[in-house]
């Protein structure tokens, strides 16, 4: 089973760049483009927050259109960036996101489910993940122990070294979300979004694993006092394939293309890495 992860796309309105910058837009058709690229395509695609970078019904629209380009299940979890309302009539009728209250749920696909948190909270940067998520959580991994499980939330619960961005993880309910993936043990991975960079740690018993962004990325800055800025830096994704016997890898996948593959053999020369 292969699961694809994009995160943090931060559409904007036609013809605007996101900080007077990025042209996320642009990143995000690209990014469809890679994943329709792919061989052997995702089973399943993951967006990991932040898919708009306003909340706007015409981002929302914009990347619901786009994302109807891929022909697998695609499910999403909402950003500090994106607004819970908004998400849900722009994603009503896709089937998995519940009618009221938080955007949790569950997807029941072997030999891996996903469970999509909701760290939203709103008017905040950070994340908050509220008492009824968690009991959401606690009681969809006691209902299947023995599966192998993907927890997603766009909130990163742990320090990373990118002072600024740590300013803003999840801070509300981060111990106790620790102390439920810590009693379950088929939880794979925690995989999140937020902090457009690949970074990942040893936590509460699991991996967890921050994706890069398919747009711009914060600068890789480890001073405490570093600024809060961003680069361009190559838009990346994350590629989750379950193997029998080895368990989740994960693999960061570029979304442009670069020149190449080139043989290892040519001719009868021989020749290798
Ligand atoms: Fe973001
Ligand atoms: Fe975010």
């Amino acid at each position: 089973m292969l699961i694809a992860q994009i995160s943090d796309l931060h559409v904007r309105p036609a013809g605007v760049l996101a900080y007077g910058v990025s042209e996320t837009n642009a990143y995000a058709e690209q990014a469809i483009n890679a994943l329709l690229r792919l061989r052997p395509a995702p089973d399943l695609v993951i967006v990991t927050g932040d898919l708009t970078d306003a909340g706007l019904p015409t981002e929302f629209a914009y990347i619901a259109d786009l994302l109807d380009r891929l022909p697998m299940p695609v499910v999403c979890i909402p950003g500090n960036h994106d607004r819970r309302e908004t998400m849900r009539t722009a994603f009503a009728g896709k089937g998995y996101l519940p009618i009221d209250g938080r955007l949790d749920f569950v997807v029941e696909t072997r030999p891996v489910r996903l469970i999509g948190l909701d760290s939203l909270w709103e008017g905040h940067g950070s994340g908050r993940l509220e008492p009824e998520s968690l009991a959401f959580l606690a009681e969809t991994l006691a209902a299947a122990p023995d599966v192998p499980t993907v927890v997603a939330l766009h909130h990163p619960p742990f320090v990373c070294g990118i002072a600024h961005m740590d300013r803003i993880r999840l801070l509300d309910g981060a111990e106790r979300f620790a102390a439920v993936v810590a009693g379950h043990p088929q939880v794979e991975r925690v995989i999140t979004g937020h902090h457009h960079r690949p970074v990942a740690v040893r936590w509460a018993g699991t991996i967890c694993q921050i994706a890069p962004s398919v747009a711009h990325q914060v600068t890789l800055a480890l001073a405490p006092d570093a600024a809060p800025d961003f680069v361009l830096e190559p838009p990346a994704f994350l590629l989750h394939n379950w193997i029998e016997g080895t368990g989740l890898v994960t693999h960061q996948a570029y979304v442009q293309r670069a020149p190449g593959p080139f043989p290892f053999f040519q001719g009868k020369s021989g020749g290798t890495a």
